[in-house]
């Protein structure tokens, strides 16, 4: 089934504090942006890479393709919003006609290996959504406003969700316009389809496909890249 991927590059990254938005950061002589889209040129099926940022960096992104010049992959650029879930709704109107599967992936995860990649397209094509994911390794509390602990969700039952999040075309674009219509917005891309009843399954990922968002993470980042993790 062909696919598109739809990678989200329009955060401001507040928490890293640096004083350029995280995807453009570099990362072992390239920004982090690059080795996530090389990430993908790889994958079987591979039709289309859209990327949202700020208009600002727009044309860095044009010239950033020139060094991706797969023949058979099509590489757009498009304005992203001011919430991750609004790029991403930006970026779902260029997807092209004939795909079949949409991956939403983070820009500041550039360690995603093709292969997962790859497995969570199967279960998107088979049941409507695929997420990758890890089972979570701290307990999870839940606490009222005054941060009273109100509950502890059975740890057995939690997992971290990451992305990519894959999705049926169809399935990600009504969930995407419904939220917008309800004025619903998520942490992710699965709380949407879910929302309206699509069926998502957890696809067991790896801890190596981190999201840079704290300085540490880039430590962590520089040492995967290093194979010293
Ligand atoms: N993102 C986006 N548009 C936004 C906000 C986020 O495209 N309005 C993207 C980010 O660029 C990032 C991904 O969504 O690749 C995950 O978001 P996050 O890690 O939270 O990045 P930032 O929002 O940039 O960081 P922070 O929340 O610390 O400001
Ligand atoms: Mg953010």
């Amino acid at each position: 089934a062909k696919l598109s991927v739809i990678i989200p590059a329009a955060g401001s990254g507040e928490r890293m504090g640096a004083d350029i938005p995280k995807p453009f950061l570099e990362l072992g002589g390239r920004c982090i942006l690059e080795h996530t889209i090389s990430r993908f040129l790889n994958v079987r099926d591979i039709h289309q890479i859209v990327i949202a940022a700020s208009s600002n960096y727009l044309p860095r992104i044009e010239s950033l393709f020139k060094n991706f010049e797969e023949a058979s992959v099509s590489y757009l650029a498009v304005e992203g919003g001011s919430e991750r879930q609004y790029s991403i709704y930006n970026a779902l109107q260029v997807i092209k006609d004939e795909v079949e599967l949409v991956a939403v992936h983070d820009a500041v995860r550039p360690f995603i290996r093709s292969s997962l990649i790859e497995k969570c397209c199967e279960v998107a094509s088979k049941v409507g959504g695929g997420v990758i994911g890890v089972p979570a390794k701290d307990t999870i509390k839940q606490v009222d406003e005054g941060r009273n602990i109100t509950a502890t969700p059975d740890r057995s039952k939690l997992w971290q969700a990451q992305t990519p999040q894959i999705f049926q075309k169809e399935l990600l674009i009504k969930a995407y316009n419904s939220a917008l219509a309800d004025d619903f917005v998520g942490t992710d891309d699965a709380s949407l389809v879910e929302r309206i009843g699509g069926n998502v399954q957890m696809v067991e990922g790896d801890r190596k496909n981190l999201k840079i968002t704290y300085p540490i993470d880039l430590k962590v980042a520089e040492l995967i890249l290093n194979n010293q993790l």
